[in-house]
């Protein structure tokens, strides 16, 4: 099976008592059950990942582009401000889908703005832990057929 990497960014962790009115109650636990089932239906083998910290984040997009390993990315915070990300995300070798739970075009000005959108395949946005789903179809859809 290919392998997909979903990788979370600061703040994620708390998913269930974060902000339920924007991101739901389902908790990072359940979010990462729901993204190795969906990607259990494509055929997608799915690591679910989440860390509060820069350099481990990016630590991890070097080690999946050496690896091959498409990217569901929820950047979160970082989306707006970290070059880092996207310079590390500019390297990558394989397909690369954005994601977020909420629509950020919807909500304070600071969020409309992506530094990882122009070095991403394509963002999906504003429908909660679904985001994931549609995510991981449109990496099964983009890895159709080639090698994994
Ligand atoms: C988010 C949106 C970001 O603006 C915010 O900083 C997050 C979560 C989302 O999934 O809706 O932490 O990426």
């Amino acid at each position: 099976m290919r392998r997909v990497l979903v990788i979370n960014g600061p703040n994620l962790g708390r998913l269930g008592s974060r902000e339920p009115d924007i991101y739901g109650t389902a908790t990072h636990a359940d979010l990462a059950e729901i993204c190795r089932r969906a990607g259990q239906a494509l055929g997608l083998a799915v690591e679910v990942r989440q860390t509060d910290d820069e350099g481990e984040l990016i630590g991890w997009v070097h080690e999946a582009a050496d690896a091959r390993v498409p990217l569901v990315l929820n950047p979160a915070a970082f989306t707006h401000y970290s070059y880092a990300l996207r310079d590390a995300l500019a390297m990558r070798t394989a397909p690369l889908v954005e994601v977020h739970m909420s629509n950020p075009a919807a909500r304070e000005s600071f969020r409309h703005l992506s530094v990882v959108s122009g070095v991403a395949d394509g963002t999906i946005a504003g429908f909660g832990v679904d985001s994931y789903r549609l995510a991981l179809r449109a990496v099964a859809t983009m890895t159709e057929g080639a090698p994994a």
